[in-house]
């Protein structure tokens, strides 16, 4: 969770143009997709097939992927469930800026604990966070091991792994649940697309404000 800044001599600035200005220029309304799910579930897969999809219709869109984020920003963090919450927090912020950006942001992170997804609601604000269940089974993760990362974990070779022996929380109420073991990959982008839609992001704010 945000605390605010450490020191108590920091204030704000602000621009002349508005999340709003942009989101006219673009057409779109800024906005995160928060894929939740095991490893294995089909996330990545999932949020890089609507990437592509949302680009070739013009969008703008931008993926953040846990194990692309653990490369750099998140390099000092583990799988401990501190770890993981500081990896949580750090991601959300992140997204939060790019969503103000006017730009669709698709995330991925396994992001098992509901009060860190929680979090990261309030960070980007309730009306534009769509949580995604990316709903497999362990046993269907497992099947699939494209990592070969359960079967390590099944030998003990790596420790607090999600659905082995750390805890996943499945979303009690989330925007979407897409199950991946009943649904082939393009399907699941097009229901997420359509939610987006539906929700009014894929078009230009209706009273967007003009005075700059
Ligand atoms: S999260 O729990 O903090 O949200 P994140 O999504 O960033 O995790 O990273 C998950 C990826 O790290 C998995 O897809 C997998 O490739 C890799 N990984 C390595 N160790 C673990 C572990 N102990 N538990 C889960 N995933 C792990």
């Amino acid at each position: 969770m945000s605390t605010g800044p450490k020191s108590a001599n920091i204030v704000r600035s602000q621009g002349r143009v508005t999340r709003e200005h942009r989101e006219e220029l673009l057409g779109q309304r800024g906005c995160v997709a928060w894929f939740t799910g095991l490893s294995g579930s089909g996330k990545s897969t999932l949020a890089h097939a609507l990437e592509r999809s949302l680009h070739d219709e013009g969008r703008l869109v931008y993926v953040l992927d846990g194990d692309n984020l653990r490369y750099g920003l998140c390099s000092d963090l583990g799988f401990s469930a501190e770890d993981r919450t500081e990896n949580i927090r750090r991601a959300g912020e992140v997204a939060a800026l790019l969503a103000d950006t006017g730009a669709i942001v698709l995330c991925s992170f396994i992001s098992p604990y509901r009060s860190d997804r929680d979090g990261v609601r309030k960070t980007v604000g309730d009306g534009r966070f769509l949580e995604i269940h990316v709903d497999a089974s362990v046993a269907v993760c497992e099947q699939r091991d494209p990592k070969g990362l359960y079967k390590k974990a099944r030998q003990g070779h790596i420790p607090n792994f999600t659905g082995i022996d750390a805890p996943y929380e499945a979303p009690a109420s989330p925007e979407l649940r897409v199950d991946t073991s009943t649904l082939a990959i393009v399907d699941a982008a097009y229901q997420i697309r359509q939610t987006l839609a539906s929700r009014g992001f894929l078009a230009a704010p209706a009273h967007p404000e003009t005075e700059s």
